[in-house]
């Protein structure tokens, strides 16, 4: 009797002609893409007026890399998976745009949200776009200006194609101003910010540390996955050089699948093994992640989310990169940017090392420039109101 009447009530509104309901499908494919929808899914999920389809494309398979965050962020099985997995970026994309045609034709949403700048945010925005379906970006705006980055192409082109805007700080909404984007600029805050403090009281009753026998603020969190860095031999070897020369501290090392596969196809996976203060481990969750920055000395990483992370869990960070799309980070103080050279590394390690208490004073007097936490929230109420309009008048257009 439940499902008949959900099933008429919504042919109803169709038959005549109007919806007080909008179709929302939200496409994602990677961990961080999984992370930062948290919030957002829950909310879709569980609005009354919304008809809400989760497609995961398939990009990330591994159970650590995908599944767990299902299961640690109490999120609801996509409705579709399609299976893509890895292979080079045309490849990659072309199969999802290929997928994502066939389910956003069965499934005719009013709107496509995509977020971050992943291959699948990418092949999303494009699908939807060219069938003429509104997309809306979570996390316009973010740019490194180094095109050599696949993220850096993919957002420009996703903020390029997009209806909606949501840009997570001042710097990114200017971005998309300076570059006159034809879409509406909502600036929201950022997603991942309000993931971080809700599930923040789990962080705390983490066993994360004991389990791998670390002290707090007793060792480095290492994390390494960009593609510029790891599928270049010369580089790899530098970072194991600083991780060599850094004997005097403990070292938490993830391994990103990407990063274990380059190790092992360069032969260097001996060599790390060898330097016995790097705990090389499989990829954790969410939860053991953040618990595993909060209490790190210092933060060494390539990734986008990590530098935010830290920022808000007040450590200090050091990035292996020569640019940032989190640019805020390094202006208060919180962030360094290194690349991949192995003296640079060392010595910024050290530096931080000698300065920390003053370095964790800056970034705990930092204003947040990432929003107040309810980013998510805000997002979907903005969604639900120019969906309800589009969908009542012809399709928002860019
Ligand atoms: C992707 C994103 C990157 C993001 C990162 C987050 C693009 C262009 N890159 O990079 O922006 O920062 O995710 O982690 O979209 N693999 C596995 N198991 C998995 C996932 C991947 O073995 O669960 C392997 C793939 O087969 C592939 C390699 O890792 O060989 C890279 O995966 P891919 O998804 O293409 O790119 P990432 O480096 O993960
Ligand atoms: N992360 C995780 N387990 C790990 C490493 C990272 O859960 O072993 C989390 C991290 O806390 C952050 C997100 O993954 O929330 C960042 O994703 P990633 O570094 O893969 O991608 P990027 O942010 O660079 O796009």
């Amino acid at each position: 009797m439940g499902n008949y009447r959900k099933y008429s009530d919504v042919n109803f509104k169709k038959i005549y002609g109007y919806k007080s309901y909008v179709k929302v499908s939200l496409i994602l494919g990677t961990r961080p893409q999984i992370i930062k929808s948290a919030l957002l899914i829950h909310y879709l999920a569980h609005s009354p007026d919304v008809e809400f389809v989760l497609v995961h494309t398939g990009q990330h398979y591994d159970y650590e890399m995908s599944s767990i965050f299902f299961k640690e962020l109490n999120l609801p099985e996509p409705n579709y998976n399609l299976g893509v997995g890895g292979g080079s970026h045309g490849l990659q994309t072309a199969m999802m745009i290929l997928r994502l045609e066939e389910v956003l034709s069965k499934e005719r949403p009013d709107m496509v949200v995509v977020p971050g700048d992943t291959n699948s945010t990418l092949a999303g925005a494009l699908a939807a776009v060219k069938m003429g379906i509104p997309v809306a970006h979570v996390e316009a705006g973010a740019r490194s200006y180094d095109m050599r980055m696949p993220e850096e192409v993919n957002r420009r082109v996703v903020d390029h194609i997009s209806s909606i805007l949501f840009a997570p700080t001042r710097n990114c909404a200017e971005n998309l101003r300076k570059e006159s984007v034809l879409g509406r600029i909502f600036e929201v805050g950022d997603t991942m910010y309000d993931v971080l403090l809700r599930w923040l009281p789990q962080v705390e009753k983490s066993s994360i540390l004991d389990e791998l026998g670390l002290e707090r603020n007793g060792y480095i969190f290492l994390t390494v996955h960009r593609q510029e860095n790891v599928d270049e031999y010369e580089r790899l070897v530098n970072l194991l050089k600083a991780l060599s020369e850094l004997r005097d501290f403990t070292v938490v090392f993830p391994v990103h699948p990407r990063t274990r596969k380059r190790l092992e196809e360069f032969g260097l996976m001996p060599k790390l093994r060898e330097l016995s203060h790097v705990k090389v481990i499989d990829p954790v969750g969410y939860i053991e992640s953040l618990a595993l920055i909060k209490n790190a000395k210092v933060v060494l990483t390539d990734s986008g989310g990590v530098q935010k992370e830290a920022f808000w869990l007040g450590t200090p960070c050091i990035t292996l990169r020569e640019d940032t799309e989190w640019i805020e980070t390094v202006e208060v103080g919180a962030n360094r940017l290194v690349g991949m050279d192995s003296v640079r590394i060392v010595a910024t390690v050290k530096e931080i090392i000698e300065r920390e208490s003053e370095i964790r004073k800056r970034i705990k007097e930092a204003p947040n420039p990432f929003g107040d936490g309810r980013a998510s929230e805000r997002t979907v109420e903005i969604l639900k109101q120019i969906g309800e309009r589009s969908s009542r008048s012809t399709a928002l257009s860019v």
